[in-house]
């Protein structure tokens, strides 16, 4: 799989980050205009009450006018920037949540519509696992992180300058002093990260180990191993919580070490405040003032060091996430599409090379090598082989679920490379191997590939594949419901299905992957009879795995290791003693023993 990419740094994967969610940018500049009036509020109390300490008692006396006044002015800045303060953080909340719907949709359509040639099923499921616990870190960060970064930072610039501009002096004592908290909060968050990541992972590990026990309950209970997989259970438990009482441990030590710092700063800034005597020009009223400011500029520090490991982790985020969003997808658009002609459709191949580019390695096998093809519109034909020849990758070639890697395919003579998207998945149909059902009722299978039609319409294409028997003799008829995945039928019936619902496309050229796994004998002769109906008047290349659907074909091929090895008529390859009759044989002595 095409690995995540690490070297941007961390500025430009932001910078990358934020073009790639616009909805974070729009209306930025109020936010932050918004966020420093809410910091300054916070900066306003410590200058009134020093105001109110130096002017409001003078001379021995108490000027209630001006403490009054001092008080309403104070009562209302705090009330406009708390006011600022949580418009800011409301706004920020909102853009974000905006920006990671977009980015979620984006990257879910990016992954569904990333070619085969780079992902499988599985490794797509993987991917959109990875991709949202990804999104779920950018989404942490977003909600309070950046709000975090945004003010806190506003608030300690801000705080910094007021304590400068009282007295520089006292204003560095505090700063040199408050410098080693943020040395040791660094380092204890780092270890306090570090346990919290071993105490998930040790989370995660519990959870799978769980869902095993309990989907592989029958497996476990017929082979008498329960009592083993309950001790591994029990053994990542108690990891879990070893790890989770390590991780508050290191936390428990992080919050009294925050208080250490700030009696010892308060404390130096007080004594050399003291020292200097009134001679330096510090008013009383100043001091007070600056024992606040300074601890306002130390709150931030500890929520800061915090905020900064999770920014590391967002930003490690954002760069899978947008290396996911780089993967190019496949099969492009073509500008300027073809139309096909109408009626039945000829598919050739011609010089055809594939390999899946998603294994990783340099040199990949080609799994289809100069594949040379004509089929006639409107004929039969069966592609057989063996295990790992290459048979549903032709298919997924013709279908165009992707490009061949040299050589070009084409429908009624139109290069696949011409002709839009839209045109091929009405035009050309195919049934998978292992054809997917959703979790819902049979009709509503259906139903997808052509929304608008009635029920009528779905028992009349039932009809017309000889299937009525079939969803007669289900519980529900149509409405009977398939589980999930599809789990509640058989191989064999997911296949009906899925044939049902290729004939309501009405397509020219049929591609079926014929199911591996076993069907039972009465749902086989019903699948190639459906088959057989579904086939009259289209171009159909059926994958067969039971050779009497190649048997019944106009013509087969044979693919060997990718190559294309016979192609001919059943009898014709019979007679011609090769790879065929091989397989046929081995067929024969199979099924009849
Ligand atoms: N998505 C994929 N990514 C990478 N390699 C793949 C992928 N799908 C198939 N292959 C490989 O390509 C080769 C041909 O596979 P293909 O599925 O086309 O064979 P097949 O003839 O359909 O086999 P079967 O009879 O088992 O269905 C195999 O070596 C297989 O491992
Ligand atoms: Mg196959």
């Amino acid at each position: 799989m095409t690995e995540p990419i690490s070297r941007w740094s961390a500025v430009e994967t932001i910078g990358r980050g934020v073009r790639a969610a616009p909805a974070l940018r729009a209306g930025f500049g109020l936010t932050l205009f918004l966020a420093m009036v809410g910091a300054g509020g916070r900066v306003v109390v410590p200058i009134v009450i020093q105001q109110a300490i130096d002017h409001g008692f003078r001379d021995g006396q108490v000027h209630i006018r001006t403490i009054l006044v001092l008080a309403a002015f104070g009562i209302s800045a705090v009330a406009l920037a708390t006011w600022a303060q949580r418009t800011a953080v409301y706004r920020l909340g909102r853009r974000s949540e905006e920006a990671l719907y977009g980015l979620r949709a984006s990257l879910f359509q990016h992954i569904h519509r990333m070619s085969i040639e780079d992902h499988n099923e599985e490794r797509k499921g993987a991917l959109v696992a990875r991709v949202t616990s990804d999104v779920e870190t950018l989404a942490q960060f977003f909600q309070w992180g950046g709000i975090a970064w945004l003010l806190d930072s506003t608030l300690m610039l801000l705080v910094a300058g007021v304590m400068l501009a009282y007295d520089w002096v006292l204003a560095l004592v505090a700063f040199v002093v408050a410098a080693p908290l943020a040395i040791v909060l660094r380092m204890v968050q780092g270890h306090l990260v570090k346990a919290y990541d071993q105490a998930r992972q040790s989370n995660a590990e519990v959870m799978t180990q769980l869902s095993e026990l309990v989907s592989g309950a029958e497996t476990l209970r017929a082979y008498d191993a329960g009592q083993h997989y309950t001790a591994k259970v029990k053994e990542v438990s108690h990891q879990r919580s070893n790890s989770f009482i390590r991780a508050g441990t290191i936390g428990a030590f992080l919050f009294p070490s925050g208080e250490v710092f700030n009696v010892l700063t308060v404390s130096a800034v007080v004594c050399v405040g003291v020292l200097r005597g009134p001679a330096s020009g510090l008013t009383a009223g100043a001091m007070v003032g600056f024992v606040f400011l300074t601890q306002r500029f130390l709150e931030p520090i500890a929520e800061f060091t915090e905020v900064l490991d999770m920014t590391q982790t967002a930003v490690a985020g954002m760069r899978r996430v947008l290396g996911v969003l780089e993967i190019p997808i496949g099969p492009p658009e073509p500008d300027m599409p073809l139309t096909l002609p109408a009626g039945p459709l000829t598919v050739t191949a011609d010089r055809v090379d594939f390999s899946y580019r998603s294994r990783g390695e340099d040199d990949e096998p080609p799994v289809l090598i100069d594949v040379n093809l004509h089929i006639p519109a409107g004929q039969q034909v069966a592609v057989v082989g063996e295990t790992g020849s290459g048979k549903t990758t032709l298919g997924r070639i013709i279908a165009r679920m992707a490009d061949p890697s040299a050589g070009s395919i084409a429908l009624g003579g139109v290069p696949l490379t011409r002709v839009a998207n839209a045109d091929l998945r009405t035009r050309l149909t195919v049934v998978p191997q292992e054809p997917f059902l959703f979790e819902g009722s049979i009709a509503a299978n259906l139903l997808f590939a052509r929304p608008g039609l009635t029920e009528a319409d779905l028992l009349a294409a039932i009809d017309t594949l000889d299937l009525r028997d079939w969803l007669d003799a289900l519980p529900d008829g149509l409405a009977t419901q398939v589980g999930q995945r599809g789990t509640q039928l058989s191989a064999g019936e997911r296949q009906l299905v899925a044939l049902i619902r290729a004939s309501l496309v009405d397509p020219d050229v049929l591609v079926l992957d014929e199911a591996t796994s076993s069907v039972d004998a009465l749902t086989e002769v019903r699948i190639a009879h459906a088959l057989e109906r579904l086939a009259e008047g289209r171009t159909t290349i059926a994958i067969a795995h039971r050779l009497s659907t190649a048997a019944r074909a106009d013509r087969v091929l044979v693919l060997d290791h990718g190559r294309l090895v016979e192609d001919g008529t059943h009898d014709e390859l019979l007679r011609s003693d090769g790879t065929y009759r091989r397989m046929y044989d081995a067929w024969v002595a199979a099924t009849s023993s």
